[in-house]
């Protein structure tokens, strides 16, 4: 029998949606169950997109132009000069989600064989889309004491091999929520100039920051050619299922290049493309957003403050996105989190996603777990409820577990 690849074997599955199968069961055995384990934000699309995608007068739904269908490109040109950062047209590809935005920019920064830099813990599917095209990350450590920020440059620039090009990262951080200072931005545009390397800013998330402020890495003319924008509708228009992103570069070969990958693969999504138009066309479209950062910031607050009562728990409170790394009283967060499924005896429980799965360095994470404030407060404080006494009877369980074992 054919076997399938070494490399798609080797494509991590997703420490996000590895567990669902448990919650599943459990909902089937009555229970209610909090997914605080996936970022699938549960605020409605704004009405302006889907009413341009219900009132579209199409025809023929052929291929979209590869690039991107102009009046959608013109929209996010006028979203990027809203928010004052300069791109031409010309350096806009619409992509099929900022997946797609993340795969063309290894595909056109890296060889097989070639490394990248990310500060972990990162989005593990960072780690999928680098088996696929054969670049091996290497990991930039950085710790829940230090907020997840970077650690001194020197520690960065011992990590830089021959075969290092890019330098990737999530601003604002999944999982982390950490958002860069303008100090660090400035030491990784510096390091890159130094070495020689591109830098791939995930900027998926860029609204959602709530202490300080997020200067995109476009803001950084002397970064220039070296810079790889992802973007991404996703988040910022509750519209995961649009699957429509962007990858943007000032640098000609770059844009060359991943124009070369989008004409491979034929187009982005049309509708959707045709829903963001009308959203950038509603005068109201910047409200929508500013109003959905107000919620989610409420509900950091109220998740930061569920967690900070319980005990042994520990996290920073994050300055952006919508995850938090929680630091728990457990030695293994993975078997806690299945516990909290197939064991827990409330009615009521939560799913987290364990953190070892964010970490490329064996042994990290063990104690975390990640969590998405995607829901309601009432159900968040809910599920604070849940963690808290599942600890408690996790605890009391190993406890147990351990008295029997030395009888
Ligand atoms: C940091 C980061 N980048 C990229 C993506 C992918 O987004 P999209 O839905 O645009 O493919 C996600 C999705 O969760 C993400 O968290």
């Amino acid at each position: 029998m054919p076997k399938p690849s070494a490399r798609s074997a080797a494509a991590p599955a997703s420490p996000i949606r590895r567990l669902y199968p448990l919650a599943v069961e459990a909902k089937r055995r009555g229970k209610k169950v909090y997914h605080l384990n996936i970022g699938q934000p549960d605020i409605p699309t704004p009405d302006a997109f889907l009413r341009g995608v219900r009132e579209s007068d199409v025809k023929v739904l052929a291929y979209a132009p590869s690039p991107g269908i102009p009046e959608a490109i013109d929209a996010l040109h006028r979203y990027y000069a809203e928010w004052g950062l300069n791109v031409a047209r010309e350096e806009i590809l619409i992509t099929i989600g900022g997946s797609e935005a993340i795969t063309f920019a290894l595909t056109v920064t890296c060889d097989p064989g070639d490394e990248v830099l990310v500060p972990e813990p990162f989005y593990p599917n960072y780690q999928g889309y680098a088996r696929l095209t054969n670049v091996e990350i290497v990991p930039v450590t950085t710790s829940r004491e230090d907020g997840f920020h970077l650690p001194p440059r020197q520690d960065i620039e011992a990590l830089i091999g021959p075969r290092t090009k890019a330098i990737l990262f999530s601003h604002p951080g999944n999982p982390t929520g950490v958002v860069y200072t303008p100090a660090e931005l400035e030491t990784l545009v510096d390091i890159a100039a130094r070495h020689d390397l591109f830098i791939i800013s995930d900027e998926v998330y860029r609204e959602f920051v709530y202490e300080g402020t997020h200067r995109s890495i476009l803001s950084y003319p002397e970064a220039g050619d070296r810079i790889i924008l992802v973007d991404s509708i996703s988040k910022r228009l509750s519209a995961c299922g649009a699957r429509v992103g962007a990858f943007i570069s000032h640098n000609r070969d770059v844009m060359a290049a991943a124009f070369k990958c989008a004409t491979i693969r034929l187009s982005a999504p049309t509708f959707e493309q045709l829903g963001l138009v009308a959203f950038m066309a509603d005068p109201d479209h910047r409200r929508v957003v500013t109003d959905m950062i107000r919620e989610y910031r409420r509900r950091r607050d109220v998740l930061c403050q569920g967690l900070a009562a319980i005990p042994g728990v520990t996290f920073r409170k994050p300055e952006g996105a919508f995850y938090i790394m929680i630091g728990l009283p457990v030695a293994d967060a993975e078997a806690f989190v299945r516990w909290m499924l197939t064991d827990y005896p409330g009615q009521e429980t939560v799913m987290l996603a364990p953190g070892a799965g964010f970490y490329r360095t064996e042994g990290l994470g063990l104690d975390e777990a990640r969590g998405a404030y995607v829901l309601q407060v009432d159900d968040l404080r809910r599920a604070c409820a849940a963690l808290a006494e599942g600890l408690e009877l996790f605890a009391k369980a190993a406890a147990e577990e351990a008295m029997v074992g030395r009888g």
